[in-house]
């Protein structure tokens, strides 16, 4: 029986899953970094693949960009197929002095603006969305092994990639005790889409989770990264996230 927004029959979805929100980067992971490859779903182009790697089933699940489409993807894949182990691969802004552009980024928390907490705890509690802690020590042993470097922190997913966050005229402008200005000094790294998703769904069905984003972008610095650039943080950022889900 096939799910509503993914086509996989129940067994076809490897227990630990792979999730860039591009459908196809979920394809060229697959193609790149997989072996016996087969594609269990296409709707909505949102693709998704099971294939081996190092000899243990993997999957590999578009999510689509933003906290409401992974979470559609998040409940199906844990609820309905069983998935243990979500890591989310992904893009993200740095917005701290200490990151640049291609530097990869592990999750350790997730902050967000959105109402997803509230939405569960009603506003009694600022529910700490934690990465898993055996994945998160996992990836930085395999990212250490590799000899490739990552920054380990707290990110934030918004809901809004377009906002006046940085319009140096508005309330959440560019300067001084803007909110991008606090977010910084309260440490945050780093900003994407659906990482809090991710780590809250993953706490209600105790599942592990972890999110690792490739920084395309620079909030700080107005850099961005060459489609070049990318790819080869994009690929630093699989081997990591893969030797994570073998180990
Ligand atoms: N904002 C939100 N999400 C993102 C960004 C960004 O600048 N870059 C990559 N994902």
């Amino acid at each position: 029986m096939a799910s509503i927004h993914i086509a996989a029959e129940v067994g076809e979805v490897a227990e630990s899953v792979l999730l860039p929100g591009d459908p196809v980067r979920a394809k060229i992971i697959a193609e790149n970094f997989l072996e016996d490859v087969h594609q269990y779903t296409a709707i909505r182009n949102i693709f998704g693949f099971t294939g081996k790697y190092k000899g243990e089933r993997v999957s590999v699940q578009g999510t689509g960009m933003g906290i409401p489409s992974i979470s559609i993807y998040l409940h199906e894949l844990i609820h309905v197929y069983g998935a243990k182990k979500l890591i989310r691969v992904g893009t993200c802004g740095g917005m701290n002095e200490d990151i640049r552009v291609r530097d990869v980024v592990i999750a350790q928390g997730a902050s967000t603006d959105s109402s997803i907490v509230h939405q569960v705890f009603g506003g009694a509690v600022n529910f700490s969305l934690l990465a898993d802690f055996e994945l998160l020590s996992k990836a930085v042993d395999a990212a250490r092994t590799l000899n490739l470097p990552v920054k380990v922190g707290n990110i934030i997913s918004t809901d809004l990639f377009y906002n006046d966050y940085d319009d140096p005229h508005g309330t959440f402008g560019a300067g001084k005790n803007t909110f991008n200005d606090k977010l910084r000094r309260h440490g945050i790294l780093a900003v994407e889409m659906e990482c809090a998703a991710l780590y809250l769904q993953a706490a209600a069905a105790q599942v592990q989770a972890l999110t690792i984003c490739t920084v395309s972008d620079d909030l700080l610095r107005k850099e961005f990264c060459t489609p070049e650039e990318r790819q080869s943080s994009f690929n630093d950022m699989i081997k990591i996230a893969l030797e994570t889900v073998i180990q």
